[in-house]
């Protein structure tokens, strides 16, 4: 079959080919990107924002993820079916990280969980690994981390900060972990890190040498506009197009243009007749 593995991440990075990640969070979304050939979709708890007009991800719950995974999960063909453990998911043991992280696989129909942390969540990830569920790492503006980092900015500029992203890869890898997200840190950084660890990279704000790159699909379809990161790349301008179409709309039921004669249905003169 054309589904993407765990171990099509690894080969990907062994044979120098680009690992395409987007998040969707419903069925028609996930059935694009799966049509578009991306090999793996992320069901992220960035939906906080676009799906539920949040300011941050830390109040979304395990089963508003589970739900939206599930929509994901009817329109994905050959994509890896990645779910994000929301806040607290995670956090509190081992015991209620593989829990959780099974929740995704049995009710969110996910073949991969991630979550967020290096060093400090390596025995969380070796818990879940070692339940046969495949983990990837994300470190680096960990958005769930956003009161101890007093907002959302670039990390590991420092050389302590530096030193500690490069050993928060390592302990990934090390957990168990087949991938890891490495966000909104120097280019130079993340090929550094890239080059060291031999599980894929994939990143976002992270420049062009990770192994992969992932981006939120609101954002790079225009979709989405409370607030853009310098690192996306805006590839469409849906809500513009939206807006016209919704604009055409409105001014054609008061015009009267729509509906015509083809969106409409019949009934014989005879039965109408005895009606009036
Ligand atoms: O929630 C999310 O969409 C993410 C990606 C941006 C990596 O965590
Ligand atoms: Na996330």
């Amino acid at each position: 079959s054309d589904k993407f593995t765990t171990q099509a991440f690894i080969d990907a990075k062994k044979n120098n080919r680009k690992i395409t990640m987007l998040t969707a969070y419903d069925y028609s979304m996930a059935q694009i990107l799966d049509e578009s050939g991306i090999d793996a979709i992320l069901v992220g708890d960035s939906l906080a924002m676009p799906i539920q007009g949040k300011d941050s991800t830390l109040e979304v719950t395990l089963d508003e993820m589970l739900y939206h995974c599930r929509c994901v999960a009817r329109g994905v063909k050959n994509a890896m079916l990645v779910g994000d453990m929301p806040f607290l998911t995670y956090h509190i043991n081992p015991d209620e990280a593989v829990r959780n992280a099974g929740r995704f696989i049995q009710e969110g129909k996910a073949n991969a969980v991630k979550l967020e942390g290096g060093t400090s969540m390596a025995a969380m990830v070796k818990a879940i690994v070692r339940a046969q569920i495949p983990v990837m790492g994300h470190i680096g503006l960990t958005p769930q981390s956003v009161n101890i980092f007093g907002g959302f900015k670039v990390q590991g500029k420092e050389e302590s900060a530096a030193k500690a992203l490069v050993e928060d890869a390592l302990a990934l890898e090390d957990a168990g972990a087949f991938a890891v997200v490495l966000e909104a840190v120097p280019e130079m950084l993340a090929k550094l890190i890239s080059e060291k660890i031999g599980i894929p990279t994939i990143g976002i704000g992270a420049g062009k040498y990770c192994d992969g790159q992932i981006l939120v699909v609101h954002d790079m379809l225009g979709l989405y506009s409370d607030f853009t990161p310098k690192f996306v790349k805006q590839y469409a301008n849906l809500r513009g197009k939206m807006a016209e179409a919704v604009s055409t709309y409105v001014s054609e039921v008061r015009s009267q243009q729509f509906p015509e004669k083809q969106h409409s249905f019949t009934i014989s003169d005879d039965v109408l007749e005895k009606l009036y």
